[in-house]
């Protein structure tokens, strides 16, 4: 099998990126499964119902969250509809949704986990545990296995990679908008990369108005940090290929898309 991740969907122009460059990267890599990271895909806040659609018409099999997951009400409507949305499985157990989905192509399943750090991010429960138990479920059904890990620091995000190699297909971060140079496959099988990167403005600061950010650290005042509508694109990605009866990793690939790296068809 072969999976595509689109890291952190950021405003519009995350979403037009997208739209512009999945078609070419189907072309290139023909994958199975897309996942997209989709938690700032609503103007940095959240996500709607009607992005959420929107995303999956556009080829996109499933979409994780993060941190951002609840600051865009209209989530509490359809998350519980929302059969391939993913939110962290390791909020509180009162959350509504769910952590994880499969999905079946071409035969193959594939089992998709969001979870969520705790070191300078709010407590939640032990993601390292709740992997622990959420993997030994997946895999009554398959080996195939991808986690997307919502993650503040390096660390944290390297230590669940070796917690679960050989467990797993993938564990992919997501959440700092910055990709990580450090992708590879580690002893036991499992794909690897600390951060995947942000697909949104190229020329701003994690997707927020430069001015603003800036604005903020010379003052440390209060600063409305806005995601601007017009502007530059970049699309970062992270492409896995899967054995299909092991579940292990056999190639992996960081897609990183912008006018400094333009896409190679
Ligand atoms: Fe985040």
């Amino acid at each position: 099998m072969k999976v595509i991740f689109i890291g952190d969907i950021v405003g519009s122009i995350g979403r037009e990126a997208v739209e512009k460059y999945l078609p070419r990267l189907k072309k290139k890599y023909t994958p199975d499964v897309v996942i997209a990271n989709g938690e700032n895909a609503a103007a940095g806040r959240g996500i709607t119902q009607k992005i959420y659609q929107q995303l999956l018409q556009v080829g996109v099999d499933v979409i994780t969250m993060g941190n951002h997951t609840w600051d865009n009400k209209d989530i509490y409507e359809f998350i519980d509809d929302a059969e391939y949305l993913i939110r962290p499985a390791n909020f509180s157990e009162e959350a509504p949704g769910k952590g994880m989905v499969q999905i079946t192509k071409n035969g193959v399943t594939l089992t998709v986990i969001n979870l969520h750090g705790r070191v300078f991010l709010p407590p939640h429960e032990d993601p390292f545990a709740m992997a622990d138990a959420l993997v030994a479920e997946a895999h009554k059904t398959s080996p195939l296995v991808f986690v997307d890990f919502h993650a503040e620091v390096t660390s944290e995000k390297i230590a669940l990679g070796w917690h679960l190699d050989g467990r797993v297909s993938a564990v992919v971060g997501t959440h700092t908008h910055v990709q990580t140079a450090d992708s590879r496959i580690y002893p036991g099988g499992t794909a690897y990369i600390t951060d995947v990167g942000m697909t949104g403005p190229y020329d701003e600061i994690l997707g927020m108005k430069k001015e603003s950010v800036i604005y903020k650290f010379k003052t440390n005042l209060p600063s409305r940090f806005e995601v601007p509508k017009d502007g530059r694109e970049v699309l970062s990605g992270f492409y896995v290929e899967i054995d299909d009866q092991t579940g292990k990793a056999l190639h992996c690939e960081r897609i990183y898309i912008n006018e400094d790296y333009p896409f190679q068809g």
